[in-house]
C-alpha cells in the first residue's frame, strides 16, 4: 500500500478475490477499484458465506472501504444491482460515468457467434460489448437511470485518494495468459489484463503505483479452449484434488502443474514487486490452515523459495485455506 495493483498470473481463477478480501480486512483498505467485467467471478469466503462477485469489488468485506467500478469496466446493470443488494454496499459504491454497458444483445451475439463459441468464451457478451465501445456506439453508465445514484468520477476520486495517502487497491480480472496482447491469442479475452491495463482502466498513471502484486495459484487451471502446457487428464486432476468447476459458468476447469516459465513471464510483463501464492494446501495437504511459514512442510517451503528464485520477486502472501484470513502474511 498506498496504491497496489492486483493482477492474475495465469488464466484467471488464481484466487484474486481471496487476496483482495484479505488485504481489505488486514490493511483496512480505503478504496477498492474493480476493472474488467462480468466474465470474471471473484470468489470470496467471508464469515462462513461464499460470494461470487462479477461486479462489486472484493474489498466490500471491509465496511469502511469505498468501492468503485472503473471507467474502463463494462457494467451489466442487473448483475451489479443484485450484487449491491447481496453485499449491502448501496451507500459506499460508485460507478464511473463513462463505464460502458453490457446489454442482453451482447450476450446473445457472444453465444450465437461460431467464432466466439470456438474460443470457449463465457458467453456473457464481453467481446461484442467491447466492439461496440471501440465503434463508439456503446451506452455508458451515465445513460442509465438506475445507475444515477451511484455515478461518480472514479479517476478523480482515486487520484485524490492517492494524494491523501489513502490505501488504494486496483483489482484486476483474469490473468496474463488471457490478455489480448500478451496471452495465447486468439484464445484470450477481449482486453489486456496486465497491470498497466488495470491502471489505465482505472485512470491511474504508472508512476503512482507502489506495488504490483501478482497472484499465482499453486497449480494452473484454464476454462475454454486454447493451449495449456502440461495439461492433466480429468481423472488425474481429480486424483490430485485439483479438479475445479468455473464459478461463473459451471464449466469444468482444465488443470496442469505449476509452470515456472509462465510465472517468470507474469512477473516480468506485470512489473511485479510481490507475489501471492494461493491454494498451497491443494498441493501440500499438510499445510492446510497454516498461519506461519515455519508451519509449512519442507517440500512446501522449497516450492515457495523456488518461485522466488525463478521470478525474482518475494512471495509475501501464501493462501492455506478458503477463508479471507487463511493466509500466511510474510510482509514486513
Ligand atoms: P470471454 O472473456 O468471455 O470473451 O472469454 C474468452 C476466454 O477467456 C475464454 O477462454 C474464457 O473461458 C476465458 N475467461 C474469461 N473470463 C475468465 C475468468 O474470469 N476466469 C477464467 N477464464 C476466463
Ligand atoms: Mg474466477
Amino acid at each position: 500500500m498506498p496504491c497496489t495493483v492486483i493482477a492474475g498470473a495465469f488464466w484467471g481463477d488464481e484466487g484474486k478475490g481471496k487476496i483482495v478480501s484479505y488485504l481489505a480486512l488486514k490493511d483496512k483498505l480505503d478504496f477498492c477499484v474493480r476493472t474488467g467485467s462480468v466474465n470474471a467471478a471473484h470468489t470470496i469466503w467471508y464469515q462462513g458465506k461464499r460470494y461470487a462477485l462479477h461486479m462489486v469489488p472484493g474489498g466490500f468485506v471491509h465496511e469502511k472501504c469505498r468501492l468503485l467500478v472503473a471507467p474502463g469496466a463494462n457494467v451489466e446493470v442487473r448483475q451489479l444491482l443484485s450484487e449491491v443488494e447481496e453485499t449491502g454496499v448501496k451507500t459506499r459504491i460508485g460507478v464511473d460515468n463513462q463505464a460502458s454497458i453490457i446489454e442482453e444483445k451482447h450476450a446473445l451475439q457472444d453465444k450465437s457467434s461460431a467464432h466466439l463459441k470456438g474460443l470457449g468464451t463465457t458467453g456473457r457478451g464481453i467481446g461484442p460489448a467491447i466492439e461496440e465501445r471501440v465503434r463508439r456506439t456503446a451506452k455508458l453508465a451515465k445513460d442509465i437511470p438506475e445507475l444515477k445514484p451511484y455515478l461518480t468520477d472514479v479517476a478523480t476520486e482515486v487520484n485524490d485518494a492517492i494524494d491523501g495517502k489513502k490505501n488504494v487497491l486496483l483489482e484486476g480480472t483474469q490473468g496474463l495468459q488471457l490478455s489480448l496482447f500478451h496471452g495465447t491469442y486468439p484464445y484470450v479475452t477481449g482486453r489486456d489484463t496486465s497491470a498497466s491495463a488495470i491502471c489505465s482502466e482505472a485512470g491511474v498513471g504508472p508512476t503512482r503505483v507502489n506495488d504490483v502484486l501478482i497472484v499465482l495459484k499453486s497449480f494452473i487451471t484454464r476454462v475454454g479452449t486454447g493451449p495449456l502446457p502440461g495439461e492433466l487428464t480429468k481423472e488425474e486432476a481429480i486424483r490430485r484434488g485439483w479438479f475445479e468447476t468455473a464459478t461463473g459458468t459451471g464449466r469444468d476447469r482444465r488443470s496442469a502443474p505449476f509452470n515456472f516459465e509462465l510465472a517468470r513471464k507474469a512477473a516480468s510483463i506485470n512489473g511485479a514487486t510481490q507475489g501471492a501464492v494461493t491454494k498451497l494446501d491443494s498441493v501440500y495437504s499438510q499445510c492446510k490452515g497454516a498461519k506461519t511459514f515455519d508451519q509449512l512442510t519442507t517440500e512446501a517451503k522449497q516450492f515457495i523459495t523456488e518461485i522466488e528464485k525463478q521470478t525474482g520477486i518475494p512471495v509475501t502472501l501464501v493462501g492455506t485455506g478458503p477463508e479471507a484470513l487463511d493466509i500466511i502474511d510474510r510482509r514486513k
